[in-house]
């Protein structure tokens, strides 16, 4: 049988994510492949429970070692339990968010640097994205976007931490060009969603998974 694809998302918050997820998930749908959703942190029980974890609020105290490890512990289990089953058995995978996230929140946002990377070998078991879109906006923009009340203990970090993530961001689109492929968020909805939708229709038809 042949794999399936593994797509993933990722840009700062308020970035348009989630709607691009979902008309990418109805393009997959109509194609007649059988896609799952999932996201990060997340995506299995225990995963969910390491998100409440980092995400809480009152966690304030929490070190950025440890914020990062989180990170990369609910990645290994949503890997392991649900990315690599998925593929395997020929089902396509698109992920909110994966490992370019810790590099460009905990390795640029944190400054926790190429440890993040190493951690995250170990997490991801050898499992990378074939593709990753990349909705790029700027930091003050995506900020705006999220309201002060909905916003969790990582989107209430100040400017400047937001500004290091987005300089990850931009760094990792230019050191994994073939892999991934950054879009201005500031185009309209259906625009982005066409774009994301001729890569993938690009990497089907070339049809080497293997
Ligand atoms: P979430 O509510 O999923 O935000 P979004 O809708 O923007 O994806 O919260 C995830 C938060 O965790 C987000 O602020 C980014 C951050 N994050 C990291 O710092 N490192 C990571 O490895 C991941 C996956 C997310």
């Amino acid at each position: 049988m042949k794999r399936g694809l593994f797509i993933s998302i990722e840009g700062p918050d308020g970035s348009g994510k989630s709607t691009q997820i979902r008309l990418l998930k109805e393009f997959l749908d109509e194609s007649g492949l059988e896609a799952i959703l999932t996201r990060e942190p997340g995506g299995t029980v225990i995963s969910e429970k390491i998100r409440q974890l980092i995400l809480d609020k009152q966690h304030t105290e929490m070190d950025p070692m440890t914020e990062a490890l989180l990170y990369a512990a609910s990645r290994a289990q949503h890997v392991a339990e649900v990315i690599k089953p998925a593929i395997k058995t020929g089902k396509t995978v698109i992920c909110d968010r994966f490992v370019d996230s810790s590099i460009a929140y905990q390795g640029y946002g944190r400054q926790l640097g190429d440890a993040v990377r190493i951690i995250n070998e170990y997490a991801v078991a050898g499992c990378m994205p074939d593709i990753t879109f990349l909705l790029k906006v700027e930091p003050s923009i995506g900020k705006e976007r999220i309201k002060e009340e909905e916003q969790d203990r990582l989107e209430k970090e100040k400017l400047d931490f937001h500004n290091a993530v987005f300089q990850g961001y931009l760094d990792l689109e230019r050191i994994y060009k073939d892999r991934i492929i950054g879009i201005d968020a500031a185009k309209d909805i259906d625009a982005i969603s066409n774009e994301i939708i001729l890569h993938i229709r690009k990497i089907l038809n070339a049809d080497n998974l293997e």
